[in-house]
């Protein structure tokens, strides 16, 4: 398994829209909401803004992984095409955004939130050694905080 991230650019709209409609991904990363291709663009295009890698696995784009500003911090989120769930791809790409954001950006600490019924995604944070410090509502789900701090991350 050949896994590699790089800078996510806006040509990689369709491959992304492809992903961000999987049922799977949808719904919790969206709201079960169906995005519109344009939809998907402008969502493409903020990462483009702010920091956030394409997931390319044995030559395909299969996710995406962004450090987003919110607030003074940053908060890690990861999306993967269902048909590469369980393999530990989305472990692998995080620890590399959770890498760039400790030793490049040297961000204090990286948040996250993760709606309560996605337990495959608080798997992800436990495996990742976030620490759950609360929750918040969202607009469909109640949702899960977490933080990461750079003293506590394993490479520090
Ligand atoms: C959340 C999400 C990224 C998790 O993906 P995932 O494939 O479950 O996560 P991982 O890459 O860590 O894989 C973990 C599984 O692979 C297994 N695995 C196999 N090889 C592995 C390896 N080398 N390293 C780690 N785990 C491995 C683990 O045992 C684990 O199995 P389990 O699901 O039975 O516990 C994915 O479900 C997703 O994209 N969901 C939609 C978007 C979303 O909700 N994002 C969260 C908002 S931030």
């Amino acid at each position: 398994m050949s896994l590699a991230l790089r800078p996510v650019e806006p040509g990689d709209g369709d491959e992304l829209h492809a992903i961000f409609t999987e049922h799977g991904v949808k719904q919790y990363l969206f709201d079960d909401i169906l995005l519109r291709r344009d939809q998907t663009q402008a969502h493409v295009e903020a990462a483009c803004e702010h920091g956030a890698w394409v997931i390319i696995l044995d030559g395909v784009i299969v996710g995406l992984t962004s450090l987003r500003p919110t607030g003074a911090d940053r908060e890690l989120l990861i999306v993967i095409s269902e048909r590469c769930w369980g393999r530990g791809v989305a472990y692998q790409a995080a620890q590399a955004a959770l890498r760039h954001g400790f030793e490049v950006l040297k961000l204090p600490r990286i948040l996250a939130g993760v709606d309560l019924p996605n337990e495959r995604s608080h798997r992800l944070m436990r495996r990742l050694d976030f620490v759950a410090i609360g929750e918040s509502d969202g607009s469909k789900y109640r949702a899960r905080n977490y933080e990461i701090l750079r003293r506590a991350w394993p490479s520090s």
